[in-house]
């Protein structure tokens, strides 16, 4: 685990673009960008988070009821990278006997995006581990990709109450993915997370 400090310059977001919307990889975006993608339970502030990223208030569709997004949508920043909103887990109607109740093109997109430098994955930092979320993590170390765990929603309860969360869900997931991923906290309504999430990102930019 790596707790990023608090760093105050960051790079500026000069243009964010809504570009494309795709069902599934086959209709993703044929471009080399690299791509930052957003992940987590349905209604956990993904949205919110594209928007508090690229500094405008209605690029990403938010809504307070769960399963909004449905599509995977692709967003081009400052002309060079991507961010990508996915549809949340947890809401979309699968069989039950599937383990991870989750979009099947997002697990596809996640799996196979060759141009995929990161994924943030979402957590409300108000719950205690949610299976839902815990599974997921178990997929997706599966998958070799880069991740991010970034705690949502931080400005509905205490500091310590989010350091607790923290904690507890730091217990329960894989310790060798705990090690390598960056932790962040972050409210999309006191815009706070957001210079480290772009830190995050230009790093991997350079890297
Ligand atoms: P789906 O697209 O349905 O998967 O949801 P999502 O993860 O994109 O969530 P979205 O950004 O649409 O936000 C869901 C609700 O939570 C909205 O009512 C947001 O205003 C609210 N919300 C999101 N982030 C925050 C936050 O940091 N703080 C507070 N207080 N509310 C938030
Ligand atoms: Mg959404």
């Amino acid at each position: 685990m790596e707790l990023l400090p608090q760093i105050q310059n960051t790079m500026q977001i000069n243009s964010a673009i809504f570009t494309m919307s795709a069902r599934d990889l086959q209709a993703a975006p044929d471009w080399q960008h690299p791509e930052f993608a957003f992940i987590g339970r349905s209604n956990v502030g993904k949205s919110s988070m594209i928007n508090m990223l690229s500094n405008k208030d209605a690029l990403a569709k938010v809504s307070a009821t769960p399963g909004k997004t449905q599509l995977l949508n692709f967003f081009v920043m400052n002309g060079k990278w991507s961010l990508v909103d996915l549809p949340g887990y947890g809401y979309a109607k699968v069989a039950k006997s599937e383990k991870i109740n989750f979009n099947e093109s997002v697990g596809d997109y996640i799996a196979h995006r060759e141009n995929l430098r990161r994924v943030f994955v979402l957590i409300d930092s108000r719950l205690t581990p949610q299976a839902i979320d815990l599974d997921f993590i178990h997929w997706i170390k599966g998958c070799a990709i880069s991740v991010a765990f970034v705690f949502t929603k931080a400005d509905k309860q205490s500091p310590k109450k989010t350091q607790e969360t923290i904690k507890t869900f730091i217990e329960q997931i894989p310790q060798s993915l705990a090690e390598v991923s960056p932790i962040i906290t972050s409210s999309s309504k006191n815009r706070s997370g957001r210079v480290e999430i772009l830190k995050l990102i230009e790093h991997d930019l350079k890297s």
